[in-house]
């Protein structure tokens, strides 16, 4: 994860922010379609579990260039998922359905780049969770 990463993705997440409810419309969307064995698993309106998504990620954008506050959240983040029952392999799940809805939300502007951004931010992000849930 560069910093250069981080521009790009911050730049292209304020034009999904304009339009937060589509996006996560389209984001549940696409990941219930793909894995739908998680979908038992949010037991919170997806309303209301959009919200909450697009309000980490404002926080995890702002956060990106403070790594320690960064790595502080996305570990607590990490164990709450674990006691969701969310698994390892859920993540690779929600990074296609991220990448799929930024491509159909971007189109054009989606770049071979920026999508090596949005995947090297993404994966950062993952990484820690997932490290945290191990550790319990
Ligand atoms: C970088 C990756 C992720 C981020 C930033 C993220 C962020 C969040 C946030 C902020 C919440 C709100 C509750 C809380 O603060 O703990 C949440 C809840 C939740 N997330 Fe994630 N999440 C990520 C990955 C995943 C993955 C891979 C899954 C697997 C399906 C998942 C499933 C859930 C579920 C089931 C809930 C609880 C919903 C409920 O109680 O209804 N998340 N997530």
């Amino acid at each position: 994860m560069t910093d250069h990463d981080i521009e790009l993705v911050r730049e292209s997440f304020a034009h999904l922010h304009r339009r937060k409810v589509e996006t996560a419309a389209m984001f549940y969307g696409r990941l219930f379609e793909i894995a739908p064995e998680v979908r038992p698993l949010f037991t919170k309106e997806i309303a209301e579990q959009s919200a909450k998504l697009m309000e980490t990620l404002t926080v995890a954008m702002a956060a990106l260039r403070d790594p320690e506050g960064l790595t502080a959240l996305l570990r607590k983040l990490g164990r709450n998922h674990r006691s969701y029952g969310v698994e390892e392999r859920h993540y690779a799940s929600v990074e296609a359905a991220l990448i799929w809805t930024l491509r159909a939300s971007l189109g054009r502007g989606f770049t071979p780049q920026l999508e090596r951004a949005w995947t090297s931010v993404y994966r950062h992000m993952a990484g820690i969770m997932i490290a945290a849930g191990r550790a319990g």
